[in-house]
């Protein structure tokens, strides 16, 4: 079986004001009546090919999390407590050591965002039964979704040679996050994937390649797990062990590097939910191309993107515009400038 590993760590700043350091976006209902968090647990809360999962999340979040598991009914194997965020590679290098302690060293883990839209669950089930076969063999998988646009917020992979029958490929190059005239090249050269940022090895490959990639970020997420304290289902990390651990994503600590990665196409209507455009590109359109959501008036206005929370929102004769209402802030910005929403959270932050 399969553990599935949920990583949920990031703060959501893009998605301000709806998401807010306590209740960051992977915590809210922004696609579903689920939060995100419940989304990514309920799709893999299939018993015959998964075991409950492991979460890996902020101390501070610890009770949100486990009444929200609670409610859609799942019970994970256990759940990790960050006293701080030092970004993916511990995360997941934690996760690895305590699950190659409880289940083995061959138990393949699923790494799941928490924060990530799947509108095609038959052909998300499909990658992973694939994704797991090449794990078996000792490949790092990464999936990979055919690109859109130079965007350059993903990690980008280049299929090598073909790893199975089945359409698998290993992985030539991972560049993470280059700039966006690579990305335009990348896309006009066509041998290139956007990494979705899911992954599937072993327990005992990834440490074996953070061993050897990243032996510091091993070492210290190893000591954390090792004086955790444990009191129910939580193992709280210990604070100074992991406060000496470096901070790094997997993607530059490891798939950067390593020489056995693979890649699984796939066409799985997969949205990273990054930023309020994301939210309007999937959602429910009017006639007029309006997402709109809470109590909204709209005379002709275009192609917006409306949350009404608490009060009322009326629009008239605007076009391509994000308005965010959650009672204590309106928050208006250009549908085509929503990646810098997190400029504003900056500002806030300096200004206390
Ligand atoms: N537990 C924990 N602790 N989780 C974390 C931490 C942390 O310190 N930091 C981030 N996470 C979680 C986030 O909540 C998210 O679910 C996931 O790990 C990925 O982190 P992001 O910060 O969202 O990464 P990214 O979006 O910049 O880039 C990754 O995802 C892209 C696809 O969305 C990379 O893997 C890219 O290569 C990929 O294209
Ligand atoms: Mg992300």
């Amino acid at each position: 079986k399969i553990v599935p590993v949920v990583l949920s760590g990031g703060v959501g700043s893009r998605l301000w004001p709806t998401s807010r350091a306590l209740y960051p976006k992977q915590l809210l209902p922004l696609v579903s009546a689920n939060g995100m968090l419940q989304e990514t647990a309920l799709r893999v809360a299939d018993g015959d090919t998964f075991l409950p999962p492991l979460i890996v999340s902020n101390d501070e979040h610890r009770f949100v999390i486990a009444a929200q598991m609670q409610d859609v009914g799942i019970e994970p194997m256990a759940h990790i407590l960050e006293p701080l965020g030092r970004n993916t590679a511990p995360a997941a290098a934690v996760a690895a050591e305590f699950i190659r302690q409880e289940e083995g060293g061959e138990a393949i883990l699923l790494v799941l965002p928490a924060d990530h839209h799947i509108g095609d669950l038959d052909a998300f089930r499909r990658a992973v039964h694939h994704g797991a076969r090449l794990a078996g063999e000792g490949h790092l998988v990464t999936f990979g979704i055919v690109p859109a646009a130079p965007e350059t917020g993903y990690g980008y992979i280049r299929r090598g040679e073909s790893a199975d029958e089945e359409g698998g490929y290993k992985v030539e190059a991972f560049v993470e996050k280059p700039d966006s005239a690579t990305a335009a090249s990348y896309l006009a050269d066509g041998g290139y994937y956007w990494n979705a940022g899911i992954f599937m090895f072993r327990a005992d490959r990834i440490l074996e390649e953070m061993e050897t990639f990243c032996p510091d970020i091993c070492e210290k997420a190893r000591a954390a797990l090792g004086v955790s304290q444990r009191d129910l289902d939580f193992i709280r990390l210990d604070k100074a062990a992991f406060e000496a651990c470096p901070s790094d994503s997997i993607d530059y600590a490891v798939m950067e590097h390593t020489r056995h990665a693979a890649v699984v196409p796939v066409d799985m209507k997969w949205n990273d939910i990054g930023s309020w455009s994301a939210l309007w590109e999937i959602g429910e359109k009017d006639e007029d191309g309006n997402v709109h959501l809470g109590d909204v008036i709209n005379v002709d206005s275009r192609n917006t993107y409306v949350r009404a929370e608490k009060g009322l929102v009326a629009t008239l004769g605007v076009e391509d515009l994000v308005v965010v209402e959650t009672g204590d802030v309106v928050m208006v910005a250009a549908r085509d400038r929503v990646q810098d929403v997190k400029k504003i959270v900056q500002r806030l932050a300096e200004e206390g």
